[in-house]
């Protein structure tokens, strides 16, 4: 199995795919609108030390869970500690939840995709800003479009993991990541030159720490982990892919900061503009769908040209971002049946297609023909979000991490962080980063949930 594994090619080969997973709507669609909720800057603070703190050691565990066992996240654990109960339900879940997850964000993905379409047609510069509403919610509701927009962009995700990990994901990663942060700088820098954006840069830099409560600090953590793709097998199925001469804490760290980054960025090239409109900056999920094409068609009268210029880069932002963390998602989907069942890539990602086009059907007409559909109050792809974000990510991230601090043990650890006591590991460090991984991590995932299903 070790020799026919294939590996990514380079350090940054790792730290492109692994930020590419990272980075997706999550940074995009839903951390500026999480800002907007919880108190601008103060969320701010505290999101990155929850990253620091938190995820990144979780983060840490997943790699080193996948590239010990050189196995898809499904055998991961049963590999490393065979006869263990919780390596089974883990391994369970790391099926169910990447193609749950895969099935719905690629209806996202979609409506990115159809909104670049609409960018690049002249559509969101020609409408009028008061139409902006009733053009997302007509889109989202017709039967056909956003069915069609969905297929289309799992396709190609699809499409891409089928070329295989070298060839198809890695890539693709090398090229979008780096375009990726040109085009969200390339925002920032518009929307901060916007008349009336000087309140929203101000929202985003000065923490009100009085909105702080544990209820935001709950959302931070939950978004933190969303945002580094944690508990959903793709870090782990990543991990089996990373050399056994690479070195797991920096490139972990790596992929961390990047994601922080983004998620900053892209945050700073929001607001401003949400402000600039005089929206409201809690709006939801909404935000990115309805704000920026209002700002777009609003500014469109006067800068024709450079609106539509920069319709078309944002959305294209939006949707590379959200390729790259699909196909994390598909991958360990496709590597499961090619690993199991033996199956070629190919007809493993056809397959996987065909599920995750079905589910995601279903999601995708929840907003339309199923809107009437719903349970406890939610349609099908909000509840599926929060099945997946609130619970299951949750659950495979405290596994994971009790699994590494209690089952693998520290010197496991130890050897797999040192690539076998190769590579320098300062002691003091190690000692913090296991404390962080046995006691910090788990302690603060059952937080999340006391605060989410008991407060
Ligand atoms: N991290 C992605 C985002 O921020 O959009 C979402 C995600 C991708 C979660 C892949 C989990 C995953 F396995």
């Amino acid at each position: 199995m070790e020799n026919k594994r294939e590996n990514f090619g380079s350090r940054l080969a790792v730290i492109f795919a692994m930020a590419g997973s990272a980075i997706g709507l999550g940074n995009i669609w839903r951390f500026p609108f999480m800002v907007g909720e919880h108190g601008g800057a103060a969320f701010i603070l505290i999101y990155i030390l929850a990253t620091l703190l938190v995820s990144l050691p979780v983060f840490i565990c997943e790699v080193t869970i996948g590239r010990r066992s050189r196995q898809t996240a499904y055998n991961a654990m049963p590999t490393l500690k065979p006869g263990l109960r919780l390596g089974r339900v883990a391994g369970f879940l790391s099926v169910l939840v990447p193609v749950v997850l895969a099935s719905y964000y690629s209806v996202i993905g979609g409506w990115s995709l159809e909104y670049f379409f609409q960018a690049a047609s002249g559509r969101i510069v020609r409408q009028s800003p008061a139409e902006v509403t009733t053009v997302f919610e007509t889109f989202i509701s017709s039967p056909w479009m956003p069915l069609t927009t969905h297929l289309l962009f799992l396709g190609i995700c699809a499409f891409i993991v089928a070329r295989g990990v070298k060839s198809g994901i890695e890539k693709f990663s090398k090229v979008s990541i780096p375009v990726l942060f040109f085009l969200i700088v390339g925002m920032l820098v518009y929307s901060v030159t916007l008349p009336g954006s000087a309140e929203g840069v101000r929202y985003m830099v000065h923490p009100d720490f009085s909105q702080i409560n544990a209820r935001s600090l709950a959302y931070a953590l939950g978004q933190s982990f969303y945002s580094l793709s944690l508990g959903a097998g793709a870090i782990v199925t990543y991990g089996s892919y990373v050399k056994k001469s690479e070195n797991i804490i920096v490139s972990s760290a790596a992929t961390a900061v990047s994601d922080l980054l983004f998620a900053i960025l892209a945050g700073l090239a929001v607001m401003p503009a949400v402000f600039a409109a005089g929206i409201e900056p809690g709006a939801g999920p909404g935000l990115v769908f309805q704000t920026i094409p209002f700002i777009f068609s609003s500014l469109g009268a006067n800068l024709p040209i450079i609106s539509t210029v920069c319709a078309i880069a944002f959305f294209l932002a939006i949707t590379v971002a959200a390729i790259t963390s699909e196909i994390s998602l598909l991958e360990v989907a496709v590597s499961y049946l090619h690993d199991k069942f033996g199956l070629s890539r190919v007809w493993s990602s056809v397959l996987v297609f065909v599920f995750c086009g079905l589910v995601g059907a279903l999601c995708s007409l929840s907003f339309g023909p199923l809107a009437a559909f719903k349970l406890s109050g939610m349609g099908l792809l909000d509840l599926f979000d929060w099945l997946c974000s609130n619970v299951l990510m949750l659950l495979l991230s405290l596994i994971s991490v009790i699994f590494v601090g209690f089952f693998l043990g520290k010197e496991n650890l130890r050897d797999e962080l040192s690539n076998g006591g190769t590579l320098p590991l300062g002691r003091g460090l190690f000692n913090i980063l296991y404390f962080a991984i046995k006691w910090v991590a788990p302690i603060a995932i059952a937080l999340i949930f006391i605060t989410n299903f008991i407060l």
